[in-house]
């Protein structure tokens, strides 16, 4: 999961390529670099760190009008300069920017060897970049072609070579990339993020299919070198919408946010007077859903969290059996999966490699498959069934957060719709979805409430290196979201658990003073949670609460509680999400980590 990027065109390239590396860097910022032909062959910048070192060494007065760049997640190879993409051949004609990973890498490098190549990196992309130049013969397209067909794994590819001074080729499988169509010029990019600056209107490569990019025109083929026409779309994103509007941190433009983009989410598909659900991209296959015999709903990190809330609205409400599975588990273990079966792809970047492969194999063993996606054009997007986005807008901290809460209300109106075809009475669907549609001014009530009350929780205990995050039922999900941001983004350690699970082991970790967070609002087990509340404070431990608006009682049990608005249960993780969020938030500043970049990681990981 790398970020590429390519231009061709009349105006200067490195400002263009700097510029959308900066808009990709999310993807991956081990190292960055750029090539681009000059006069007398190819000039290439590259270096281990964030973008801002790679823009410290390159020459922005540069006149050339034709270059590749590329950020780096490591897989193949230490993050140090020399690893650093573009790669090139042994002849220092042709440079290459992946993203991806070349499974049969180390065959071909020493087929290659055999044939006289040294390298000179540890990167699996060197070894295209070497394979290229073997059987480069004077046309660049048809070397890419060739050597394609030598390659197991997956790549989003960008090269370019110095005796074809104006050409870029692309090819695509596994790993997103986008033409964007200008006047007289096209960017190539792994997203639309870094393109619109300059154009709104672009072209999705598919799996296997490679480009040949020139300034005025493109072409796209098959790897067998078949034509293939597409039209160009427009992506709905602005600019705007992708930057960080006045926030310090995307990550904290993206919490603050959520009241706006769930009012996006929910626009248009619920319908109060008839306690109805309008979601356009199940129509075709409501038939299909209504008579399955079984949902998996499948993803990562994150969006797997969703998909377990997913879980507990689908058997509530649809009361078909639901499970929820790991994408990156699915693919492996032989799942039972057959034409009654719906298997649900939820995914924020849509690109997620696990993912992808785990509706892939559902697909292949025919089951009907939806995506719950946020980026439209995208790969999941593109190969399900039906499906519906979340219309939350791009996400760009690695923290994902209003895609959170936009798959989970994706979640409850697909229970609702479906549930209204099944078994939820009108009425029933008319309280919910009256609760549903209050659910963007209650988040603006939650954010002007416990942003402070959060900063102090975090302030407190952003020391202590090891946090507990209990809940039950609809809240269980929630502590294992609320876990997984404070330790992806302040580096420290916390679990997510199904409170009761406390007493059967983890209790023994807790110590005097340490957080315990508890999401505790009002609902059937409330009484439980207290019980396992007191359990902690009679051990030394911390706890801090997440609570209805006033259940003041809680406050007995509670060091800190810090309240959200009342909701009907199965719609509190939306609520009870955000103060989470917002302490993982202050406590990863007040550690002076990079918030919205991650150590280790990367936005969107297109490697399995
Ligand atoms: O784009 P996806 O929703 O498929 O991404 C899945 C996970 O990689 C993602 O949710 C990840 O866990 C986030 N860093 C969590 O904040």
């Amino acid at each position: 999961m790398c970020g590429i990027i390519g231009y061709v065109g009349h105006r200067p390239v490195v400002p263009i390529l700097i510029e959308g590396l900066n808009r990709l860097e999310y993807r991956g910022y081990d190292s960055a670099g750029v090539a681009v032909v000059n006069g007398s062959g190819l000039e290439i910048t590259k270096a281990a760190g964030r973008i801002s070192v790679l823009e410290e060494m390159i020459d922005f007065e540069s006149k050339n009008t034709f270059g590749i760049g590329h950020t780096r997640w490591a897989t193949h190879g230490a993050p140090n300069d020399t690893n650093a993409h573009p790669h090139i051949d042994s002849s220092e004609k042709i440079a290459v920017v992946h993203n991806g990973i070349i499974e049969n890498y180390k065959s071909l490098r020493t087929f290659l060897e055999q044939h006289g190549v040294t390298f000179k990196t540890d990167t699996d992309t060197e070894v295209v970049a070497q394979l290229i130049g073997h059987f480069y013969d004077g046309d660049l397209e048809r070397a890419v072609r060739r050597a394609l067909r030598e390659v197991s794994g997956t790549y989003g590819l960008g090269v370019i070579c110095t005796e074809e001074p104006g050409v870029m080729v692309a090819a695509r499988k596994g790993s997103p990339l986008i033409i964007g169509v200008g006047q007289g010029e096209h960017i190539l990019a792994s997203d639309a993020s870094a393109i619109l600056s300059h154009t709104s209107q672009v072209v999705y490569l598919d799996d296997g299919e490679i480009a040949r990019i020139e300034a005025g025109n493109f072409r796209l083929t098959t790897l067998d070198n078949v034509p293939i026409s597409k039209e160009t779309e427009e992506v709905e994103w602005s600019l705007e919408e992708i930057e960080r509007a006045g926030y310090e941190h995307f990550m904290l433009k993206e919490i603050m946010e959520q009241p706006e983009s769930m009012r996006n989410c929910l626009r248009g598909r619920i319908d109060l007077t008839e306690g109805a659900v309008h979601l356009g991209g199940l129509v075709d296959c409501t038939r299909e859903l209504v008579r399955a015999k079984r949902f998996i709903l499948t993803a990562c990190g994150t969006a797997w969290h969703a998909a377990l809330v997913g879980e507990y609205l689908f058997e509530e409400f649809v009361r078909i059996p639901t499970e929820v599975e790991y994408a990156s588990e699915f693919r492996y273990r032989n799942p039972i999966v057959d034409d009654g079966t719906a298997v649900i792809a939820v995914s924020q970047s849509g690109e997620t490699a696990d993912t992808l492969a785990a509706l892939r194999e559902a697909k292949q063993r025919g089951a009907l498959v939806l995506g719950v996606v946020n980026t439209v054009g995208s790969t999941i997007a593109r190969e399900t069934d039906a499906g519906v986005y979340l219309h939350v807008g791009p996400e760009i901290g690695v923290a994902s957060t209003k895609a959170f809460t936009g798959q989970v209300a994706v979640l409850a109106l697909m229970a609702c719709y479906l549930g209204r075809r099944k078994h939820m009475s009108p009425a029933a669907a008319a309280d919910y979805l009256q609760a549903l549609s209050r659910i963007p001014e209650q988040m603006q009530e939650t954010l002007d409430k416990v942003n402070v009350e959060s900063e102090k929780v975090a302030e407190r205990y952003s020391q202590r290196n090891n946090w507990l995050y209990l809940g039950r039922g609809y809240n269980y999900p929630v502590a294992l979201e609320g876990a997984l941001k404070l330790k992806e983004i302040s580096y420290i350690h916390s679990e997510g658990l199904p409170a009761a699970e406390m007493k059967h082991g983890p209790i023994a970790l807790i110590t005097e003073g340490m957080p315990v967070v508890f999401i505790a609002t009002s609902g059937l087990q409330y009484e439980k949670i207290i019980s396992n509340m007191c359990e902690v404070q009679s051990r030394g431990g911390s706890v801090i609460a997440i609570a209805t608006e006033g259940d003041h009682e809680i406050a007995k049990q509670a060091d800190h509680v810090i309240y959200v608005p009342h909701t009907i249960e199965p719609l509190q993780p939306l609520l009870a999400s955000i103060p989470l969020q917002l302490i993982a938030y202050h406590a990863a500043v007040i550690r002076g980590c990079n918030v919205d970049k991650p150590r280790n990681l990367a936005k969107s990981v297109t490697v399995e």
